[in-house]
């Protein structure tokens, strides 16, 4: 079967390819480069044996995306992934995140219309919950008013493949709802790349345990949980790629009864800040400095994912420990210095 990954060349997407091609998947990746490198396809082909079929394209482009599409009529599924992903920037460039989120989105799907029954594989976010009323989190808890343009287009996102679908449109779709993705390929060879200053718990652990960073800092110890410090779901991200090609193929392969459904990924495990930072210097063997300051506005306390949906209709389940991914981060990072 071949496959469009779109930022194929990311984080998760890059993981997901490996995952895709170790289960014998012809992958296709269009990426327009603008958060990674071609160094990634080098390293998913070093994990892999064998080179995935790559296209520099800017999905944003009605032509490029016509003429790979007029390519490529045979894709039989798409994962998409490509998109802007900072919470803060799209503060700051709402338009930017508005026209790549969600403008391109239809594009690619009125696109996709050249192909036959094609199966479409979301990327969605845990942050269309905000701060759930109840925990853990399922999928029919409430989407809650976004707190920044880059949660609102996942919220977008989600109601214009349902509406398309809802049209009558030939595609069957799930969308995930990742909750917090860490950790990197176990080879080491691809992983996070972060930009400047990571904004994101994991990387900016890793660089002040390489010394890049003084210390951590910890947003606050004055919540309600146990130990003071807000409460995730942290998902190793091999786990999470090999759940895009588990519900892709129950779409391929099997008579999936729901034209459009939604999934939350993670553990179902919830750990603090200060759950994360003990587990890594553990397992490491390493220091991690550490300082508290002040909440970050718009944090939410707590969230972690009730996993049942997926484990039933799906018959998937995480299987990495936090250990585990906090292991790989590390073992990535030393080999980015
Ligand atoms: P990433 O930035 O590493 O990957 C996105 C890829 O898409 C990059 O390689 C980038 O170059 C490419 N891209 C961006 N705009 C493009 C365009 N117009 N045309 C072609 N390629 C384009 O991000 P990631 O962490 O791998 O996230 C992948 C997806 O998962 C995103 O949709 C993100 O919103 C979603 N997601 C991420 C997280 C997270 O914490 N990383 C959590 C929930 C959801
Ligand atoms: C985790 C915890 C921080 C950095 C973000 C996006 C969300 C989703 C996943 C895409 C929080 C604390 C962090 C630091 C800290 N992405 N922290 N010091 O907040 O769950 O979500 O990534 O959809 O949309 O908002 O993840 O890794 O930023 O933070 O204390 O230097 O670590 O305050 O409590 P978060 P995170």
């Amino acid at each position: 079967m071949k496959i469009l990954v779109t930022g194929g060349l990311g984080y998760i997407g890059s993981h997901t390819v490996v995952a895709l091609m170790e289960k014998g998947h012809e992958v296709v990746i269009i990426d327009n480069l603008s958060n990674t490198s071609l160094d990634v396809l080098e390293g998913i082909t070093r994990i892999s044996g064998k080179s995935p079929e790559f296209h520099k394209v800017d999905i944003r482009h009605k032509s490029e995306l016509s003429n790979f599409f007029e390519e490529h009529k045979d894709v039989a599924g798409v994962i998409h992934f490509a998109a802007f992903k900072a919470v803060g920037e799209s503060v700051e460039k709402p338009l930017e995140y508005y026209e790549n989120n969600v403008a391109a989105l239809v594009y690619l799907l009125k696109e996709m219309a050249i192909l036959k029954h094609p199966k479409f594989i979301f990327s969605s976010s845990c942050t269309v919950y905000g701060q759930a009323d109840k925990l853990p989190i399922t999928e029919d808890a409430p989407v809650k008013q976004a707190t920044s343009p880059y949660g609102n287009t996942k919220q977008i996102n989600e109601e214009i493949i349902k509406d398309h679908i809802n049209s009558g449109a030939d595609l069957q779709a799930i969308s995930l709802r990742y909750f917090n993705p860490v950790g990197a390929h176990p080879t080491a060879l691809i992983g996070e790349l972060p930009i400047g200053v990571p904004q994101n718990l994991v990387p900016y652990v890793t660089q002040t345990a390489a010394g890049i960073r003084s210390e951590l800092k910890i947003n606050g110890n004055d919540y309600p949980t146990e130990d003071g410090t807000c409460i995730r779901d942290y998902i190793h991200v091999m786990d999470l790629a090999e759940v895009h090609v588990v519900a892709l193929e129950k779409l391929l392969k099997e008579d999936y009864r729901e034209k459009y459904d939604v999934f939350n990924v993670g553990t179902g495990k919830g750990n603090s800040v200060l759950d994360v930072v003990k587990t890594f210097k553990k397992v490491n063997q390493l220091k991690l400095p550490y300082s508290i300051r002040g909440r970050r506005p718009g944090d939410v306390v707590a969230a972690y994912a009730d996993t049942t949906k997926a484990e039933k209709n799906l018959g998937w389940k995480a299987r990495r420990s936090m250990a585990d991914a906090l292991k790989d981060s590390w073992k990535w990072q030393t080999k980015q210095i």
